[in-house]
């Protein structure tokens, strides 16, 4: 049995007195053990908070992107040995909207993905179609091309620590979610893929499941047999919402 992983993706939202309080309703429940692993990736800035607050409880954290590279005259970006340094265990690497915002394509995935591994991180791979791929008929294409510059970049053996998303675009932050079979069907597709290079890796693997989670929905979605948690956003900002969805996971 795979452990499940609810991560929470708090985006570009928080502030430090409104964190205060996530953070403490966060550790006040979640720290009371249950069957799965939480984790809040948060806004650079707010990491040493995140760290005060969560150390020595049940509750992991990361960032939401990081540099491919390792230092240097970046300005502005932050490696991997930051986000150590703040204790991070995950980092989100490939979100759609540093994909079609901020030019992240397959290839500076890929390598930042390597940077995550390099540096001791855990990262959270995302990958998902648009709803002009899906209507297309081509996400498992999509899907493949995106895991396979990073196969080919990290190898195998660079996923031994590594966790998946699986965000279609047109489910995020829409309040449109995947059905369960949707979901499912394309989490099979990853971890069949993945079975190819290495099929004990493959079904250790956690996959998980992005894209307008709320409590209403967490349980079906978790239920299905290739879906071992969730990435969630806007649900993750409101502590009653995002605790109800990590009991949901069990
Ligand atoms: P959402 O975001 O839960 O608000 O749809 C998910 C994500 O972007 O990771």
């Amino acid at each position: 049995m795979r452990r499940k992983l609810v991560a929470g993706n708090w985006k570009m939202h928080g502030g430090l007195a409104r964190n205060r309080d996530l953070l403490q309703s966060l550790v006040q429940e979640a720290g009371k053990g249950g069957g799965s692993d939480c984790a809040v990736c948060v806004p650079f800035p707010y990491l040493a908070q995140a760290q005060e607050q969560l150390k020595d409880t049940a509750i992991a954290w990361g960032g939401q992107t990081l540099s491919e590279h390792a230092q240097g005259a970046y300005t502005g970006e932050v490696s991997a040995a930051m986000l150590v340094d703040f204790g991070c265990r995950y980092v989100i690497v490939g979100h759609s909207e540093r994909r079609s915002l901020y030019g992240e394509n397959n290839e500076t995935v890929a390598a930042k993905f390597v940077a995550a591994v390099q540096g001791g991180l855990q990262p959270i791979l995302c990958l998902g179609e648009t709803l002009d791929q899906r209507e297309d008929n081509v996400t498992e294409q999509v899907i493949a091309a995106q895991l396979d510059a990073v196969l080919q970049a990290a190898d195998i053996s660079g996923f031994a620590n590594a966790v998946i998303a699986y965000e279609p675009v047109w489910a995020i932050g829409t309040g449109r979610t995947a059905t369960p079979q949707q979901a499912q069907e394309v989490h099979a597709f990853i971890r069949q893929r993945m079975a190819g290079s290495d099929a004990a890796l493959a079904q250790r693997l956690q996959i998980l499941y992005g894209g307008s989670v709320k409590p209403q929905n967490a349980a079906e979605l978790f239920g299905m047999a290739d879906i071992d948690g969730g990435l969630i956003g806007g649900a993750s900002l409101v502590a009653q919402d995002f605790l109800a969805i990590c009991r949901a996971a069990g």
